[in-house]
Formats: C-alpha cells, sequence, structure tokens
C-alpha cells in the first residue's frame, strides 16, 4: 500500500503538468506568436526557447503544443504536432525527417524515400488535406554540436520555400537549446531563415521552484505528507549552486525522498530523507539523462564508472577505461562499440563526463567525496537497468 504518494508518474520527467507557474509569460508569447496561425493560411513561423537545465523549456513546448491543438480545434483545424529529441533521436536527416513523418502524416509511407523527399511527401500530404502541422525540436544545441553537417536547421526553417504555392501547412518550428550561443554554429543561409526570436527561460528561483513543487505535490502526494519545511528545503537546496534553480533536480529530490519515507514506513517526508537523497544524487546528473541513454552508452558510462571508483581518481586514462570497458562487456555478454573515444566523446557532449585528451578523463564540478557517492549512484541506476 502506498502510504505517502497518491500519484508517484506526476514525478516522472515526461509527465506534463497542466500549470507551469512562472512560465505563464513564455506561454502567452507562444500563444500570441501562433494565434494567427491556426485560423487561416500562415506563413511558417521559427522561435527559439532557450534556457539552463530544467529550466521548464520542453514542459513549456509541450503545454504549449496541447493547448494550441485545442485552440485549432476551435477554428475547425486539425493540427498535429511532432516531437523530435534530437538527443534521442538518430543523428542524420533521413532519421530525423523520418521520424517527423511518422508523427505529422502516419498514414503515408515515405519507405525508400531520401531525407528531401520524405519532407516533400509531409508537406504534400498536410497541403491536400488541409491539416496542419507544428514540429518541436529539442536538444538542437546538442545535433548542432555534433552533426552541423546535416543542415536540418535550413531544411526545416524553409519548408513553405518547397510548397507548391508558398504555404506548407507547417504553421512553425520550435527549436528548443540550452546554449544561447547554439546558432553561432550555423550558417548564413541558416541563420536568416530561423530568425532571431528567443523566448528566454531563466533559472528558477527558491520562491518559483517552490510554487511549483507545491503544485507537484497537490498532485502526487497524500495531503499533508509534504511539510512546508521540506519543500523550502528543497526549494533552496536545488536554487542554489552547483543546480542552480533545475526544476527537474527539485522533483527528482521530491521523488526520491517520498520514496526513502515510504520505504521506511513514515507516514511524512522528513528533512532528514532529503538530505540523505541530497548527498547521494549527484547534481550534474538526473534520472531522465540516464534514462535518455541507449543500452551502448550506458555500459560505456558505467565503466568510466567503475574505474573511477576502482582508481579512486577524479581523471582516469582512456586505457584504464577500456580494459574496464572489455571486462564488463565480456562479463555482460554484450558486443563492444566499435569506436570507445567517439562514444566518450558523445557522453561528453551531453554533459555527462569530462574529457581533456586520452589521459584525463573524469567528471568535472563535484569534490572527490561526492563523486565518489555519484558513482555508486550511478552504478546503481544503471543496474536498474541492465
Ligand atoms: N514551471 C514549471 N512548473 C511545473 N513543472 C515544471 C516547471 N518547469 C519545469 N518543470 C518540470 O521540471 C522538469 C524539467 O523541466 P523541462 O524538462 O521542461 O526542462 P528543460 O528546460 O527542458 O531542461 P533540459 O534542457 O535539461 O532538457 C520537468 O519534469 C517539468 O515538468
Ligand atoms: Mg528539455
Amino acid at each position: 500500500m502506498q502510504r505517502i504518494f497518491i500519484n508517484r508518474d506526476s514525478l516522472s520527467p515526461s509527465y506534463i503538468p497542466k500549470k507551469l507557474p512562472h512560465r505563464e509569460e513564455q506561454l502567452k508569447f507562444l500563444l500570441n506568436l501562433f494565434s494567427e496561425s491556426i485560423k487561416w493560411k500562415s506563413h511558417l513561423r521559427c522561435i527559439q526557447l532557450v534556457g539552463g537545465v530544467g529550466s521548464g523549456k520542453t514542459a513549456t513546448a509541450k503545454r504549449f503544443s496541447e493547448i494550441l491543438v485545442k485552440e485549432a480545434e476551435k477554428w475547425k483545424n486539425e493540427l498535429r504536432v511532432a516531437y523530435i529529441n534530437l538527443r534521442r533521436q538518430g543523428p542524420s536527416r533521413f532519421l530525423i525527417f523520418n521520424a517527423i513523418a511518422e508523427q505529422l502524416t502516419s498514414e503515408i509511407s515515405v519507405r525508400g524515400f531520401g531525407p528531401e523527399e520524405i519532407l516533400n511527401a509531409v508537406i504534400k500530404f498536410l497541403t491536400s488535406t488541409g491539416k496542419l502541422g507544428l514540429i518541436i525540436v529539442d536538444e538542437v544545441d546538442y545535433h548542432c554540436k555534433r552533426y552541423v553537417k546535416e543542415k536540418i536547421v535550413y531544411d526545416l526553417t524553409r519548408l513553405d520555400e518547397t510548397a507548391p504555392n508558398g504555404y506548407s501547412n507547417i504553421i512553425g518550428v520550435i527549436f528548443i537549446a540550452r546554449d544561447p550561443k547554439w546558432t553561432k554554429m550555423l550558417d548564413e543561409a541558416e541563420l536568416s531563415s530561423l530568425g532571431r526570436i528567443q523566448i528566454k527561460f531563466n533559472p528558477y528561483t527558491s520562491s518559483q521552484l517552490r510554487d511549483i513543487l507545491i503544485e507537484r505535490c497537490k498532485i502526487a502526494f497524500k495531503p499533508g505528507a509534504v511539510s512546508e519545511e521540506v519543500i523550502d528545503f528543497i526549494a533552496d537546496v536545488s536554487s542554489s549552486p552547483p543546480i542552480n534553480g533545475d526544476a527537474r533536480y527539485a522533483l527528482d529530490l521530491l521523488l526520491y525522498s517520498g520514496i526513502v519515507a515510504e520505504q521506511r514506513g513514515s507516514p511524512t517526508i522528513r528533512a532528514e530523507h532529503v538530505r540523505l537523497v541530497h548527498s547521494n544524487l549527484c547534481p550534474t546528473i538526473t534520472s531522465e539523462d540516464i534514462n535518455e541513454l541507449s543500452k551502448k552508452l550506458l555500459y560505456v558510462l558505467f565503466s568510466v564508472a567503475k574505474t573511477l571508483k576502482n582508481l579512486q581518481s577524479p581523471y582516469v586514462h582512456f586505457n584504464d577505461i577500456k580494459s574496464t570497458y572489455q571486462v564488463i562487456c565480456e562479463t555482460s555478454n554484450i558486443k563492444p562499440v566499435k569506436d570507445l573515444f567517439e562514444a566518450l566523446d558523445d557522453l561528453a557532449a551531453r554533459g555527462l563526463i569530462t574529457i581533456k585528451g586520452f589521459t584525463k578523463i573524469g567528471i568535472s564540478g563535484v569534490t572527490t567525496e561526492a563523486l565518489l557517492h555519484y558513482i555508486d549512484d550511478v552504478i546503481n541506476r544503471i543496474e536498474e537497468i541492465i
């Protein structure tokens, strides 16, 4: 029996609450920007959502798209939304456009089509049926840092140009990035079609996080299970360095503290539960980061963590990781990745590890003590998944 939770799922990263405290302005801006597009023929609009880790970009974009779909219905228009996370999606234009086609136009088959043909088929379907499309491209900065040559920004911002009468029926493309300077990686042509409108998502302050936590507690926990002091404590911890206003961390802390409280048979979450979880969670990594890794990358991260732990050192040599990795692959009976350094580079691009050449591979921004806690935590979490 659950003692304190009513709805534990509402604390998972994929849950999008109806109310997003302190993101009302961003939502309003988006709704204004697209208010005409769902009524009558309009040209494609591009917009960027930019802000740090856990500042509500993805949640706001998803909530916005839900509201816009309902608004479009009022005007008897069907709006379809494609959400692509470029960290999870394969890197090539072909895979990305395929995923867009699957979500926008599942009725048609694009098998055997090249990337441009896929987009053309999507536009043809939408314009001939009168349906509208919205594309959300998440973690675009991650993608551009690694695969800028794919030029997806160029293709996605110029969909109207490829449409026969200048209207693609794709009303907008929302690009989401952590790094405000991500556009520096683009060329002139891409920049000019992308435009420069950025909606900023500042890190949450302690009192903003408090409001977010209070709202979520109403959905997730039985009344009285989380005291105000505990909420204040989580909000304070999550708004200070090194976490700096990450709502995901605050919600993770709330979830795991709830689990600890329940395991200990306590009817309420107490500050000591939060403290325990906080000392074991690593601020620079969240359960979402881990969940979205492919099995292959999980094993690589696991090997880095094991090597750091075995050698009790903040940095280790590539060769040490390689030997650990080989042993882990053999004992787990999995096929090693072709290029281990490339896989480590990917983990570095995701901000999970740091690489300074072959000799210094580690995890930055944490003390050795916190690092060891962190590694244990990573190993536990990875073992749960593996
Ligand atoms: N204003 C808010 N109200 C309620 N929940 C929020 C709010 N902002 C963020 N969250 C929650 O915090 C978590 C992180 O938010 P989100 O995924 O939108 O962050 P993000 O800005 O996309 O971060 P990242 O760059 O790391 O992907 C999600 O579970 C989300 O539901
Ligand atoms: Mg996000």
